[in-house]
């Protein structure tokens, strides 16, 4: 095993791809309507500069949320998922991405700043 820093800086974007047959159990985000997500992300967080510029947006397996109808979008590290409905969400979409990665580049100015501080204090 070999350690390597991460190429994201502030997280990851996991879009649904999952295809399940016809007929399945259980509805799935779907292949072409997850890319379709997927990709306008992608150019959205790159053309929208600040922290989410920076993250990767990937496409994923299932992610545990099944909608009827949508695609499931998750921001790693964080705590919600999204369904949003292709071609329909791509604004709320995004300021939600932007708010999340925003989040996340506070939070490491204030852990690099504690950190700098830690070292600084004489014990
Ligand atoms: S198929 Fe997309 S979340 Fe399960």
């Amino acid at each position: 095993m070999k350690k390597e820093e991460v190429p994201w800086k502030y997280g990851v974007v996991l879009v649904c791809t999952n295809q399940r047959l016809d007929g399945a159990d259980k509805p799935s985000c779907g292949r072409v309507r997850g890319e379709q997500v997927r990709r306008q992300l992608k150019q959205d967080t790159r053309s929208g500069g600040g922290a989410a510029a920076q993250c990767r947006v990937l496409s994923s397996s299932c992610l545990g949320l099944c909608p009827e109808d949508g695609v499931a979008v998750a921001v790693v590290p964080g705590d919600d998922l999204q369904v949003v409905t292709p071609g329909e969400d791509d604004a709320a979409l995004l300021a939600w991405v932007q708010e999340q990665m925003g989040r996340q580049a506070e939070g490491g100015k204030a852990r690099r700043t504690l950190s700098r501080l830690a070292g600084k204090v004489r014990r």
